[in-house]
């Protein structure tokens, strides 16, 4: 994954004997100790690193409570119950694992939005980006899954709900639905394909991060100011300088992790969770998991047919239509600057968009009545012109500001400007 000319040299006899065979170490020593990243790396790219950690908690946590969970619509409830009482640190492994999943959500929007500020989707790196919506997509329908398992009042009408939106697919939309309950209602054979496919995708995701990084290495690192490496001043090896910033930046992380887990661990969940599912009392209201919030406010957004289309159909597509236009967006950014810094209208019409994707969570979590339909109407709306005119049409006339010549000189210049003045003349000011 190095994509370079490797620097390893084996320094002991088990080194030299795995280089001959199986060269690993050399592996790990191109790509994460000499690898060469950008020297102006920010904390926004720590992101990265901090997902992978994620990745390895929801993983390891999943497998401990997996050794104690029966995914059977009889005994989830208790099995679930069982672990916070009864296991031992069962309380702590289903808090780690519920509020993880919170967290690797909260990383992976602040990974999207620093990829859509700097435009790390640019070429060459589109292929990176694609993987990455990959991995967003898989990591959504994992949740999804997840969510179902602990049989809870939610559990059992979010996937009605949610299963039900695909009878609205012509022709196939009843045969899909029942595919995946594995039959015509939620009930047992949908809870144990939901475990099972729960327990698999984590692994999925895993493998399309290594493509993921593989890409990343072949293309090396953006930096904030979009400009490509052009000479060795330009960079810094890996280690120590992103291996101490990533670890920084994940100890920050795990903290705030760690207020979730232990001060208010039911906080980004939902009370109605903790009653048993009752496929004869539907909730007053059916709400997902805040990270799905923008996403169906979007959904219920389109309350009008369009044409052939009815609306149910409508807000379905509108709905995939959010996440699908991710895939395009090397190509609707008609930009040749790559970095916000140096664009003020996009960097402007970026805060809009991250206000209104803020904002459409918010209404994702009210009911589709009254002044909140027109609201959701006029953000959704927003949200699809700023992948489909705001960003070809700015690329096209914005004029960037001045780019620095390399990313050597962007770093002078900006130690220049923040240098404390010489001792003299602080002397002469105090
Ligand atoms: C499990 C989820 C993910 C993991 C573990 C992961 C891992 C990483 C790592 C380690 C890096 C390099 C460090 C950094 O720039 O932060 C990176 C960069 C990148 N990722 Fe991800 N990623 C994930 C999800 C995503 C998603 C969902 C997207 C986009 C939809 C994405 C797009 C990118 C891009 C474009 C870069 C290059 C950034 C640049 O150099 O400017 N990643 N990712």
């Amino acid at each position: 994954m190095s994509g370079g000319h490797s620097t390893y040299s084996p320094q002991t006899g088990i080194e030299r004997w795995f280089d001959a065979r199986m060269p690993l170490p050399r592996l790990i020593h191109d790509s994460f100790v000499s690898y060469p990243v950008p020297r102006n790396l920010n904390y926004a790219y720590t992101f990265g690193g901090i997902l992978s950690l994620m990745l390895v908690v929801q993983i390891v946590t999943g497998i401990v409570l997996a050794m104690h969970y029966a995914a059977h619509t009889g005994a989830a409830f208790d099995s679930v119950e069982k672990i916070m009482r009864d296991v031992n640190s069962g309380w702590l492994i289903r808090y780690l694992h519920a509020n993880g999943a919170s967290m690797f959500f909260i990383a992976v929007y602040i990974h999207i939005f620093r990829g859509l500020y700097y435009g790390s989707y640019k070429a060459p790196r589109e292929l990176l980006w694609i993987l990455g919506v990959i991995i967003y997509l898989l990591m959504m329908a994992t949740a999804f899954m997840g969510y179902v398992l602990p049989w809870g009042q939610m559990s059992f009408w979010g996937a009605t709900v949610i299963t039900g939106f695909f009878t609205a697919i012509p022709l196939v939309g009843e045969w899909v639905q029942q595919l995946l309950l594995g039959g015509f209602a939620v009930d047992n054979p949908t809870l144990n394909r939901f475990f099972s496919l729960h327990y698999l995708l984590p692994f999925m995701i895993a493998g399309v991060v290594v493509l993921h990084v593989w890409a990343l290495h072949v293309t090396g690192q953006t930096n904030p100011t979009g400009i490509e490496v052009k000479s060795k001043t330009d960079t810094l090896p890996f280690t120590p300088y992103a291996t101490i910033k990533d670890a920084f930046g994940m100890v920050l992380f795990l903290v705030m992790f760690a207020y979730f887990v232990f001060y208010i661990p039911n906080y980004l969940g939902h009370a109605d969770n903790y009653i048993p599912a009752d496929p004869l009392k539907t909730p007053a209201h059916i709400v997902p998991e805040w990270y799905f919030l923008p996403f169906y406010a979007i959904l219920r957004a389109i309350t009008f047919n369009i044409g052939p289309i009815d609306s149910k159909l409508g807000g379905v597509l509108a709905m995939f239509g959010a996440i699908a236009v991710l895939f395009f967006v090397p190509w609707l950014d008609t930009s040749k600057v790559r970095s916000a810094v140096y664009r003020p209208w996009y960097k402007l019409f970026f805060w809009l968009f991250a206000i209104n994707a803020v904002f459409l969570g918010w209404l994702g979590a009210m009911p589709a009545e009254g002044i909140y339909i027109p609201l959701m109407q006029a953000s959704t709306l927003f949200y699809f012109a700023f992948f489909l005119i705001i960003m070809p049409v700015l690329g096209l006339l914005e004029k960037p500001r001045r780019l620095p010549n390399s990313i050597t000189e962007a770093v002078l210049e900006k130690n220049k400007a923040s240098a404390p003045l010489p001792a003299a003349s602080t002397e002469t000011t105090s």
